[in-house]
This record gives C-alpha cells, structure tokens and sequence, in this order.
C-alpha cells in the first residue's frame, strides 16, 4: 500500500472511531460519573440494586436512562443543571458495558 494511501486510511479510522465515542457516550467516564454522582449509593457501583434503588443494569441500550431526568417514584430528580446530557450519555455507556453474572451453575464453587 502506498503510504498516502494508508495515511487516508488512517484518518478514516481515526474519525470513524471519534464518530462512534461521540455517538455512544465515553464509558469510561461514564463510570467515574457514576461513583462521583452518587448514582452507586442507590444502585449499586455495577448498576446490580441493592440498598434503596433497584438493578439498572445489565439493560438494553437507551432504556430508561432519561427516567432520571423526571423520576415519578423516589428517585431525586437529576436535571440538566446538575448532570448534562453528554455526562448523562457517559453513564448509559457505562452502564450498556456491565454483562450479566454467570449463571449459579457455571460457577464451581456454587455447585460444590
Ligand atoms: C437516593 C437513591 C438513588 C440515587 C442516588 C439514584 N437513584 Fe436511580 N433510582 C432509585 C429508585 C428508588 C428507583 C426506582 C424508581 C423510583 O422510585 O424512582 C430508581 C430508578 C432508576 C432508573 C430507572 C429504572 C427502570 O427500570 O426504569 C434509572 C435508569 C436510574 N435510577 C439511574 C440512576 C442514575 C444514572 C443515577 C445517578 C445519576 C441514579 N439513578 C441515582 C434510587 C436512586
């Protein structure tokens, strides 16, 4: 391949890459906006439930997540003024990375 080619190659990767993190929320960041706002207190650092909030995650990709904008139950609310909606994109990333548990009878130890 000659190497102008592969540069445009290159870029085309690059930007198609760029496209998709845009599109699809930055998980990673997703994560740590989930633990900084407070979101684990409730559901869990995995989305699993647990104390007040139920499990959120795993879940399909875009269910749900604009709930949190206006909660009907007693979830507080979580407006634009105190999360955005690139951040709130960020956490429905993160959460659409969080796989399910194995199954009880593919874990050893349980089987015992
Ligand atoms: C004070 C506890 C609490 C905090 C903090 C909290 N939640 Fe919730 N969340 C709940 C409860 C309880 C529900 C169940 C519905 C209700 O009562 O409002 C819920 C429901 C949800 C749902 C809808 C679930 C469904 O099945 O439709 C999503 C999505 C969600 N929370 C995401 C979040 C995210 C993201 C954050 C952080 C920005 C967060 N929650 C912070 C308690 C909380």
């Amino acid at each position: 391949m000659k190497p102008i080619r592969a540069y445009g190659m290159l870029a085309l990767a690059v930007s198609v890459s760029a496209l998709l993190a845009q599109e699809g929320g930055n998980a990673e960041n997703g994560k740590r906006l989930f633990a900084e706002e407070g979101c684990y207190q409730c559901h869990g650092y995995a989305g699993q439930g647990g104390g007040a909030g139920p499990r959120i995650a795993p879940r399909p990709a875009n269910s749900g997540i604009q709930y949190i904008r206006r909660p009907t139950g007693v979830m507080p609310p979580y407006t634009t003024k105190v999360l955005s909606d690139s951040a709130l994109a960020d956490i429905r990333a993160y959460l659409g990375t969080i796989q399910p548990p194995r199954p009880v009878k593919d874990i050893p130890l349980l089987n015992q």
